[in-house]
């Protein structure tokens, strides 16, 4: 690396913050200088095949001529105007799509920043809906546990109460009902029992739940979970059963991740709410989305306020819908489903074998989602390394090492992915030996 490198990590390390990365002791951060189709080009020359579609968003690969271009276009037409009062092509198309692609009852789209803000904007719908309609006891959210809805305050306390930070922000998180996680697995024959605490935590305080809110079929942070679609059908009944508004956070598993365009397929289901993030841009800009059904819509709209209380300054941001219409035209006018279909026949061949190594405890793979569960937690700062010189691009967490990445793929690439998670299993530093 260069002086002018150097430099810039070392003002990095000093003064920027890094998701979930100590301010005073940082795991080292590798400095990127561009990248294009799978690859991660680093300043210090590595060329790296990405395994994680940068967090779940990147599906036609980077720098992307036909994305690249609606950016350039898009700027020279209008870059942003506030959407109080306004409006315009690239969001008004963008909508249109959502609303065609999704479950039929969505039929109004609320667009937002990112996905924290999206899944805020819906438990914030819930409430006003119920405010709405005079019963403000249903102030409350149930959900399950091993969920991940976000980092904000209202999307913190609807992740799970173990894993996610409930424990040190106790004195400052809302208090919601959290049934067990689902237990029965995608591919595991149903049983009924894996939905009675959830059943008594309805039958008990429906009158104080305002929504439930799940991932569809994929728990992600919260452990890379795979359940059965059965789950979701009964969570989908329950909720209609006691009056509970359902909202599907489709955030990691919408456009196609797990196989289907969005996951609530799986369960052939239509939540009430569903937020859309992560992958709506291609991965260019930030984006999200949260659909709601015309009952939402009308009731918030026929109370008190006479409107939904919400407006992010950036809401609509033109450049983001003319970039999101870009990338949904290419994924719906492409193959999106055999390119997900490759990536899954490739893992099921050669990455769900791994099971029988002795470090691991299991695999899974769903759609183009590949999981290793090891048993033990990963040296991050080792492996990380280890990776970054075996040619990819992953970054595991826990004990987990998994891999989405971007649907343009090839075999090739995805057997350099799977031979550095090989190579990396027999090596004792890349792991936290527990005493
Ligand atoms: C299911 C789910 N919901 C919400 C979020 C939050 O999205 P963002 O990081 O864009 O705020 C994430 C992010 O990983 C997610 O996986």
């Amino acid at each position: 690396m260069n002086n002018k490198q150097t430099d810039l990590l070392s003002f990095d390390q000093q003064h920027v913050w890094h998701p979930y990365t100590s301010m005073t002791e940082p795991l080292p951060s590798y400095l990127v200088e561009s990248a294009i189709g799978v690859f991660i080009n680093l300043a210090s020359g590595e060329k790296l095949i990405d395994g994680m579609a940068s967090w779940w968003s990147v599906l036609h690969g980077y720098n992307h001529p036909k994305l690249n271009a609606a950016l350039i276009e898009q700027c020279n037409k209008v870059s942003h105007v506030m959407f109080g009062g306004l409006t315009h092509e690239p969001a008004i198309d963008l909508c249109k799509t959502l609303i065609e692609i999704s479950p039929a009852p969505l039929q109004k789209v609320f667009l937002s920043d990112s996905g924290s803000v999206a899944v805020e904007v819906a438990i914030k719908m819930a409430f006003q809906y119920w405010i709405s309609k005079g019963k403000t006891s249903k102030n409350k959210m149930l959900t399950v546990k091993n969920g991940y809805h976000g980092d904000t305050l209202a999307t913190m306390a609807v992740c799970d109460p173990v894993t996610g930070m409930h424990h040190m922000f106790e004195q400052v998180l809302n208090k919601h009902y959290f049934a067990p996680a689902p237990q029965i697995k995608i591919d595991q024959p149903w049983q009924a029992e894996d939905t009675v605490e959830l059943e008594q935590l309805f039958i008990a305080h429906h009158d104080s739940i305002a929504a439930f809110i799940i991932e569809p079929i994929v728990q992600g942070t919260g452990g890379m979970r795979m359940y059965h679609p059965n789950y979701l059908k009964a969570c989908r009944d329950l909720c209609t059963q006691y009056d509970v508004l359902f909202i599907a956070d489709e955030i990691a598993t919408g456009l196609g991740r797990t196989g289907k365009l969005f996951a609530c397929e799986w369960a052939n289901i239509s939540p009430d709410i569903m937020c859309l993030g992560k992958t709506l841009t291609g991965g260019y800009i930030t984006l999200a989305a949260t659909l709601c059904t015309n009952d939402v819509a009308e009731v918030i709209s026929s109370g008190e306020a006479g409107c939904f209380m919400h407006g992010p300054t950036f809401m609509g941001n033109p450049l983001a819908c003319a970039v999101a219409n870009a990338s949904l035209s290419l994924l719906l006018d492409g193959n999106w489903q055999q390119q997900v279909q490759a990536i899954s026949s490739y893992l099921s061949k050669n990455l769900l074998p791994l099971s029988t190594h002795q470090r691991v405890y299991d695999t899974r793979i769903l759609g183009s989602i590949g999981v290793v569960e090891c048993t033990q937690k990963v040296n991050m700062s080792r492996i990380q390394k280890r990776f970054v010189e075996l040619g990819v691009w992953i970054r595991p967490f826990g004990k987990l090492i998994y891999i989405m990445p971007p649907y343009v793929i090839t075999a090739e690439q995805l057997a350099c992915l799977i031979k550095a998670i090989t190579t990396i299993l027999e090596e004792d530093d890349c792991f936290i030996t527990e005493t």
